[in-house]
Parts: structure tokens; sequence; C-alpha cells
């Protein structure tokens, strides 16, 4: 059988781990073969791949980005683009399809497996926010990068008697913000999924340092957002696919925290730093086990399916089930966060 990989949407940390395991298992087990389509689905509407074999992929496991590369490009962009998949995938006797993505290369493998293309689905992106699976790869290791950001900036922050803001990753949820923000023993985390109040913030700031502490962490997602009527944010632009373009929210919350409390305050935005280099042990080992699984779902035709985590196990779900909501940070974490503010 000959299969066919693509990476999809924003890098992140163990695509590379995926492609390896998936590989492995294809040649080493089944006898099968892999072309990587280069730079998401649009190596397919050009017709551009490599050939991946075992040889391919020596020394790729602990390297973070992808070695097909990848875009946001979709077949949905291009007049016809649905035909020309399906006509690249006969013209290299393609059998399946494996697609490694967020939440819109999902989506999209879904629309394409309903219109006949043999799709299996790998979830990826730090933001953790795909459904139906408790964890996407590359997640553990922005936690951990933010996590080790976050122990530095304390001891700058007390050094100078400092409210350090710390721009994290996460456009719609605020699990890197949350997990970074506990293991960081931040003072406040603002995610998306609760609108804050500034007022409200600067309170909690004011009452720590009240209390005789006189240097705080403040960990905002890129996606919070403020309670309506509080405090006006700049609009994010828009890339060339419409996909909004956040980050900055750090600048205003930090020169209201500096304006209403007279604290000094600094920025630092984590941006892409997030994404790059290495993963965690942790990610190594679920994207590995990713790879191996959609390989195998992919030799036993089961399409329209994802691999997904559940229960500490990897199993298949159905593609649309899982891209039919995000996940959101769950609530009895954002209350233990909640703990720790002042
Ligand atoms: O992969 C998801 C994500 O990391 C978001 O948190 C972030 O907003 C986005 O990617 C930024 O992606 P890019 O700058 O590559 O468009």
């Amino acid at each position: 059988m000959r299969v066919g990989v693509l990476t999809g949407g924003g890098d992140c940390p163990g695509l590379n781990a995926v492609i390896r395991g998936l590989v492995r298992k294809a040649e080493r087990v089944y006898g099968d073969e892999v072309i990587g389509f280069l730079d998401g689905y649009l190596g397919l509407l050009e017709d551009r791949w490599i050939p991946l074999d075992v040889e391919a992929c020596r020394g790729i496991l602990p390297r973070g980005g992808t070695i097909i590369g990848t875009t946001r490009h979709t077949p949905y962009m291009v007049e016809g683009g649905v035909e020309i998949v399906k006509e690249t995938l006969a013209r290299h006797d393609i059998e399946a399809l494996v697609v490694i993505g967020g939440e819109g290369t999902l989506s999209c493998a879904n629309r394409l497996h309903e219109e006949g293309v043999p799709i299996v689905g790998i979830p990826k992106t730090i933001d953790n926010d795909v459904g139906g699976t408790e964890m996407t790869f590359g997640f553990d290791t922005a936690v951990q990068i933010a996590t080790d950001a976050i122990d530095r900036l304390h001891t700058t922050a007390e050094s100078h008697n400092r409210v350090m803001v710390v721009e994290v990753m996460g456009r719609h949820v605020g699990h890197i913000a949350t997990w970074a923000g506990i293991a960081g023993g931040a003072t406040v985390t603002l995610v998306p999924e609760e609108p804050f109040d500034i007022q409200a913030v600067c309170d909690s700031l004011v009452r720590r340092h009240e209390r005789g502490r006189f240097a705080s962490i403040v960990v905002v997602a890129e996606g919070a957002v403020p309670a309506e009527g509080t405090m006006t944010v700049p609009e994010p632009t828009v890339d060339e696919y419409g996909h909004q373009r956040l980050g900055g929210i750090v600048n205003v919350v930090a020169s209201e925290i500096e304006a209403r409390t007279g604290f000094e305050t600094r920025v630092t935005v984590l941006g892409h730093v997030q994404r790059g280099g290495t993963p965690t042990a942790f990610d190594r080992v679920l994207s590995t086990w990713y790879g191996v699984s959609a390989m195998e779902a992919a030799h036993d035709r089961d399409f329209g399916t994802m691999v997904a985590l559940r229960n500490g196990e990897v199993v298949r779900a159905p593609l649309a089930e899982s891209i039919a909501e995000l996940k959101y940070t769950h609530p009895d974490l954002l209350d233990a966060m909640r703990t720790f503010f002042s």
C-alpha cells in the first residue's frame, strides 16, 4: 500500500517524531511505502512531495518543526481543488492520506473525507484545543518552555520589585496559560475562557503587595478578552489565510496595570519560542504513539478517523466528532488555579 502524509497549520514540536513513527510502522511492519507532500495541502495541489523511508527519518526524533514543511493552505481555496487533490493521489497510487494538523487542517480533512478522500487524522497543536482527545502533542513542550520562562521572570521581578506580564499562545483556549501559570506560580492568569476585569486584576496585585510581596507574575493568553466595557484592545490583524494574528494584548494589560497600581511593569511575549525546538520526552512518546497508531488505521483502511488520547491510551475516534467542538480548559483546573490568586 502507498500512503501519503502531510503536516498543516502552525508547526509544533513532535511533528517529526510522528512522521518517523508512521514511516517505521509502514516500512518495517507492513512493507508499505510513504511519501510526504510538502507544505501541507499545497504539496497535494502542486504535486510536490518527497519519498519518506526509515533512512530519511534518521535523526529527526528530537528535531522541532516538520521536515515536510507546513502551510495553512487548503484545497478549498482553489477552484477545483478537491479534484486536483484526488488526481494527485491517484497519480501516485496513494490509497491512504494521513493528515497531521490542528482544528483548521483537520476540519478540511473531514470535508475531504466526506468527498471521498481516504483520510486518517492526527491531532497536533501546542494550544491543545482539538476536541476528542485529551492531549495534542506539542502542548507539553510549550508548557515546559513557558514554565521555564516564568521561573526566570520570577528572579528578575523580585530583584526589581516589578510586575512581569508574560503573554503565551492560546487563541481560543487557555490550556498553555493555565498549566504554565500553575506550574510557574503566577499571581494572576488570564484565559480566553473567562473574560477578565482589569480592575480586579489590579486589586489582586495591590492586595498581594500590601501583604509584603513586591513582585508578581501575570500570565496572559494571547486570546484573553476583557469583560465588556472594561478595557479597549486593538483589533487583531488578519493573515493571508484570514487567520487572526493575535499577540499584543499583553501590552495593553501591562500599561493598564502600571497606570492603575503604580507598580513598575515589564512585558515578555514568548511567541513562537513556544513552538520551536526539541519536543519534551512526553511529546516524543505521544507523537510516536500517534504516528504508529495512525499508520495502523490507514493500513486497516479505517478512514474518517483520528487518533486520540483517551483514558491514557491512543484510540481511533471519528474525525467529524473530534472537530465538532474545541476543547476548553477544565473548569476544575481553572478553579484550582484561582485558589492561588490574591
Ligand atoms: O498553532 C497555534 C498557534 O500557536 C496559536 O496559538 C497562535 O495564535 C498561532 O499558532 C500563530 O501562528 P502563526 O504565527 O504561525 O500564524
